[in-house]
Order: structure tokens, then C-alpha cells, then sequence
């Protein structure tokens, strides 16, 4: 089970049923029929014993949800930590910790780790279990929740455990893909110790799709995205308002840490243009600075513009997909970018970053994952100028698992950092960023798993960053 989306006084709990969780019909070898239905019971209590229970329920699920629950408790009391666990069929789920918000403009402190990208069968999930271990209150995941891919190798990554199925194309194919990462203990863990905020990226659907664009001509990609879309909030804890209407849902929206932080959580895939350059990595062409392209879509551009007049928060977080920052590739004389990230969408970006400078944000952090490297960033006006000012931060998780391994380094990395002085860390192992936020500051610490091929790896810190209230950019502990 799970929870997500916490407000101040309820959040979402999740839970799926299943029999046998990985059966090839996706419904977990439970009755298909679209009548039949199973009622399931919750609770919410102060403790963990379930001594004081605050509310109890009963939701009705079946083969129409994937028998999936989703719930939302309201009238919980502000800024507490809570328990919750779920009852069907004469069995009790495990309990797990959730909390809900500060209420108003209230500044407890926040302690938030957040990640992205768990490619199942390239790496065992222990930065899920170290992010357990470090008792968040809040958990970001930033899209790449599950891989589409079938068995198949990839690159020079090795693959160290199993995925069933090929590459997902059907709502069963999408279904059991989430059974079989929710059996994983170290992503159970995570879930059982806070509530997360969600965004997809790419791969929850297919690599670098881009609105209706799929990677390679698709005539069937419009079924396969609402296949895809359906199984991702059947699986995830998100309020009911996101669930998708045929192959669209609504996922940005806007969740307030009291009166500390304001996270806008963005959707850079659902109504992006198609990747410049032909989506050659990397690489330049004109279209990569027309004004007029973007990955947010005109509609969640404004409304991130009204977001930020409109903030009045001491941090403005926005919890998003792919890099912000600049990111020039020397290359045989040249700089060349990926198409896939801000750097493709130029005009927008520097709609973006201009948009949170003349609202006068207090204090913009944006938050990443996608790369699958930690890279910390600061964020300036004009990038290829060394003398425009700073205007913001970026912080970018690595992955859970995807990427093996690692290393420490890359060859290529001195020439990358030279040419772009504005980045000033990156490192190529997994894991995740903790954060410790306060009225005053965040500390971000960039922690690694050394490695994931094999069990145990302890979580490592290596670099921190503090960055400061009312002055943009890093500064190194
Ligand atoms: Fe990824």
C-alpha cells in the first residue's frame, strides 16, 4: 500500500488486490467480470498499534479499477505523522505511515528525499530502502516509476534480475508490469514510510513520447497511451481528479508544505511538441530555439506564470522531469544538446525562468531526475553568459536502479563541466537527494549506492549544498 498527495487534513491512500500478483491477465487472478466487486476496509489512526483510530471506511473496488483503491480521508487533524492499513477478504494489510501537511502559512521544517527512474532488471531498488531508512516526510518521484521494455539487453548494462513480459503494448501488459515492481520489498518500504507527490516521465507510456508522438510511427500509440495512463493511476497514489478520461489525465497540479513550500508539480510529456533535430542525442538545429515550441503546452505555461504571481511561500519548488539548466556537449569542435530536455525547448524555458524572475519568487528550486546521474546546477538568465546573474537552483536526482552500477566519473565529464560553468557537481552513481528544508535554508545531500548488482549497498553522501534564503544558487558544505 501507499499514499500520496497529503494536504492538510487528508492525503490519499492506496491500496491493489491480487491473488496472485503477476498473472499475465493483469487483474492479478482476480474475477474478470465487470460486475464483480470486492468492498475493502480502511482506517486512519494516531498510532501505530491503531489504538486511536481517527476514521474508518469501506471503498468498493473491481476488475473495472484494477481493483485499485484510492482513498481520500479528509477532516485529519494539521501536520501530523498517521497510520494507515487496509481489510478484504479476511486479510490485514501491513500498516504504514503517512502525515498530513502544516496547515496555513505555517513553517515546520520538511525533511523530502526525491528520486527517479527504477529500471527493474538493471539494478536491485536499495536506494528505495535507503530513503525508508532516512524517515522522510515527503517523498518526490519524478517520473520513470516502471520501464515499458520487455527481457531484452541494453547497452553495455548488464541485467541482473528477471522482468516479465515483453514490451508493454496492453492494459494487462502495463497492469502486471506494476505488479511485479510493487512485490519489490525496497519500493514497498518507501511506500510504507511516507507520502509521495508522482509524475511520469517518458517510460511509464513508451521512450520519448511526446504528446501523441510516439518514438517510431504507431498507428495504435493513442491505445496504448490510454492503456499505459490507465495503469499508471490505477497504481500510483493519486487523487481521483487526475484520473485519466481516455488517453488524458491531468497531472500537474499544485501541493503547498504549509506556508515553506510550494511544490508545482509539472507534466513535460502530455502536451509537449515533438523533440527537435529529428530526437537525435545529441545534437542542434534551429527549431531547438524557436520561440514558439515547448514541453509544457500553453495551458500548464500559464498556469505555472499564475502559480508563481500568485506564490506566497518562503520555497517554490518544481518537482519535474527532465533538466532545466543548460547542458552544452562539446563535440568535434561544436556544442550539440539533448533534444529531449529544456534544452530542446528553449523559448519556453526562458519563458519559464523569466516568468518566476518578474514574479519575484522568493526563493526557485527546481527539482529533476531523467539522467539517471546526480548533476546540481545553478540557474541563470543567459546561460552562455558567465556575467548574467543567478536566478534560481537546480537539483537533479540520479536513478534508482537504471544505469547498473555507475562509476564515479565519466570520461567525458571534465570537458562537460569546463564548457558549462554554471553545473557544479555531477556524479554517475544511484541513488537519491535528501533535502532538509527550513524557513532559513535547503541542504541538499547528493546520496549514492555504490552499487546494485548485488544486495546491501549502504547509502553514502557525496556532496551537500546549502542554499540560502533570498539568494539563488549553490553553495558547497
Ligand atoms: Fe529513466
Amino acid at each position: 500500500m501507499a499514499s500520496g498527495d497529503p494536504g492538510p487534513d487528508g492525503m490519499v491512500l492506496w491500496t491493489r488486490l491480487a491473488r496472485d500478483p503477476v498473472h499475465p491477465d493483469g487483474l492479478g487472478g482476480m474475477p474478470g467480470g465487470p460486475t464483480d466487486t470486492i468492498d475493502v476496509d480502511w482506517e486512519v489512526a494516531a498510532d501505530q498499534r491503531f489504538a486511536e483510530v481517527l476514521q474508518r471506511g469501506t471503498a468498493r473496488t473491481g476488475a473495472e479499477l484494477g481493483y485499485a483503491v484510492h482513498v481520500e480521508p479528509v477532516g485529519l487533524p494539521a501536520d501530523r505523522e498517521l497510520w494507515y492499513r487496509f481489510r478484504a477478504g479476511g486479510e490485514v494489510s501491513p500498516a504504514g505511515r503517512t502525515r498530513t501537511t502544516p496547515a496555513g502559512p505555517a513553517l515546520s521544517p520538511l525533511t523530502m528525499c526525491f528520486t527517479s527512474c527504477a529500471r527493474y532488471e538493471q539494478g536491485l531498488f536499495t536506494a528505495y530502502r535507503r530513503i525508508a531508512e532516512e524517515h522522510p516526510d515527503l517523498v518526490l518521484h519524478l517520473g520513470d516509476y516502471t520501464y515499458e521494455y520487455g527481457a531484452q539487453p541494453s547497452g553495455s548494462t548488464p541485467v541482473v534480475r528477471p522482468i516479465l513480459g515483453d514490451e508493454e503494448r496492453t492494459l494487462a501488459d502495463y497492469r502486471r508490469r506494476y505488479a511485479q515492481y510493487h512485490a519489490d520489498p525496497d519500493l514497498r518500504a518507501a511506500h510504507a514510510i511516507a507520502p509521495w507527490l508522482l509524475v511520469y516521465d517518458d517510460h511509464e507510456v513508451e521512450n520519448n513520447w511526446a504528446d501523441m508522438v510516439p518514438e517510431k510511427p504507431d498507428p495504435d500509440f493513442p491505445a496504448r497511451r490510454e492503456a499505459a495512463l490507465r495503469a499508471y493511476y490505477e497504481n500510483v497514489p493519486l487523487r481521483a481528479n487526475a484520473r485519466p478520461t481516455g488517453a488524458s489525465m491531468r497531472l500537474y497540479r499544485r501541493v503547498a508544505w504549509g506556508g515553506l513550500v510550494n511544490f508545482h508539480m509539472l507534466d513535460t510529456r502530455q502536451y509537449r511538441g515533438d523533440q527537435p533535430c529529428g530526437d537525435k542525442y545529441p545534437s542542434d538545429c534551429p527549431e531547438r530555439t524557436d520561440q514558439a515550441r515547448g514541453l509544457l503546452g500553453a495551458e500548464q505555461e500559464s498556469w505555472l506564470l499564475d502559480g508563481f504571481r500568485g506564490s506566497t511561500a518562503r520555497w517554490d519548488l518544481l518537482g519535474q522531469q527532465v533538466m532545466l539548466s543548460q547542458l552544452a556537449i562539446p563535440r568535434d569542435g561544436a556544442r550539440v544538446y539533448n533534444p529531449d530536455a529544456w534544452d530542446g525547448y528553449v523559448g519556453q524555458r526562458d519563458r519559464v525562468v523569466n516568468g518566476w524572475t518578474e514574479a519575484k519568487v522568493r526563493n526557485p528550486v527546481v527539482l529533476t531526475g531523467d539522467v539517471h546521474a546526480h548533476w546540481a546546477a545553478d540557474v541563470k538568465t543567459r546561460f552562455d553568459d558567465p556575467a548574467s546573474p543567478v536566478v534560481g537552483t537546480e537539483l537533479v536526482s540520479s536513478s534508482i536502479a537504471s544505469g547498473g552500477d555507475g562509476s564515479e566519473d565519466r570520461p567525458e565529464t571534465a570537458g562537460v563541466l569546463k564548457e558549462n560553468p554554471h553545473i557544479r557537481f555531477f556524479n554517475n552513481r544511484r541513488g537519491y537527494v535528501r533535502t532538509r528544508i527550513t524557513p532559513e535554508t535547503i541542504t541538499a545531500d547528493f546520496r549514492v549506492v555504490p552499487y546494485v548488482s548485488r544486495p546491501d549497498a549502504p547509502a553514502e553522501t557525496r556532496a551537500s549544498f546549502v542554499i540560502e534564503d533570498r539568494k539563488a544558487g549553490l553553495n558547497r558544505t
